[in-house]
């Protein structure tokens, strides 16, 4: 499935307990090509958690014994926190609400490029994925709302997009990539979605097909299922 990586290509998925997270894990075991595909989430051994970089640097060290990565796929992400959704209005902005969105959707996934990416392989094609979001996208909002999620993951996508710049120069091979999934039925998106949400499978499938054809350009893709790239 992924034929751009070298044949035996070692993988891992973060936020594997999550419905897309889940969705990838179960693709890339089906995958001849791929030799190993480990997973980290909250309730693995070692456990990660976003908001402790300590318990990142832990996973980063158990990963280390166990020879070079060639496709990280970050599938961790929440909208709804501590019970509390996404705001509609300027009058629902609550300090800590922001605070936590930014620690979950960026600061986190930003600490865990910078404790697992020196682990990429080197010489080699390698692929950084994090589940992103279209509505991070600036350009493209138009309708407001969901303040702090919008702009987490608007944090997001310029943390990976600086990344991609230092990643290139020991790593020119490397493809830093945000992706949009869709809308896709899972735990995150269940109450704000129709039947029509596209099944985790599906959108994964489709992910990996995307991830496969990007080019290494230095730069990070904000990319969606459909292979469209959408604006920053
Ligand atoms: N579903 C959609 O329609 C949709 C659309 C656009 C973008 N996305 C993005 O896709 C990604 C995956 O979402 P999903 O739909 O698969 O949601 P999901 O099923 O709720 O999965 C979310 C994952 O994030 C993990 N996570 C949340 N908070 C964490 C924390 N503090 N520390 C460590 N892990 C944490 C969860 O771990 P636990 O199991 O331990 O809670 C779970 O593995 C997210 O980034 C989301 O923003 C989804």
């Amino acid at each position: 499935m992924m034929s751009s990586l070298p044949e035996g290509y070692s993988a891992l998925v973060v936020g594997a307990s999550g419905a897309l997270g889940q969705a990838f894990v179960q693709q890339l075991r089906a995958d001849p090509r791929c030799g190993a595909v480990r997973e980290l989430s909250r309730g693995t051994q070692p456990s990660l958690r976003l908001e402790d970089e300590a318990s990142i640097a832990a996973c980063a060290q158990w990963l280390r014994g166990q020879g070079p990565l060639h496709l990280v796929i970050d599938a961790t992400g929440a909208l709804t926190l501590d019970g509390r959704g996404p705001e509609k209005r300027l009058d629902e902005l609550d300090a800590a609400h922001l605070a936590r969105a930014m620690a979950v959707n960026a600061i986190g996934p930003a600490l865990l490029v910078k404790h697992v990416s020196p682990l990429l392989a080197q010489g080699e094609r390698v692929i950084w994925a994090k589940l992103s979001a279209r509505v991070g996208s600036i350009s493209d909002n138009r309708k407001g709302g969901w303040y702090g999620y919008r702009a987490s993951k608007a944090a997001l996508n310029m943390l990976l997009q600086t990344a991609a710049i230092e990643l290139a120069r020991r790593r020119p091979l490397a493809v830093v990539a945000a992706l949009q999934p869709g809308t896709v039925r899972s735990a995150l998106s269940q109450p704000f979605v129709g039947s029509d949400a596209l099944a985790p499978d599906t959108a994964a499938q489709r992910l990996l097909g995307v991830l496969d054809a990007l080019p290494a350009t230095g730069n990070a893709h904000f990319v969606d299922h459909q292979g469209e790239h959408i604006a920053w």
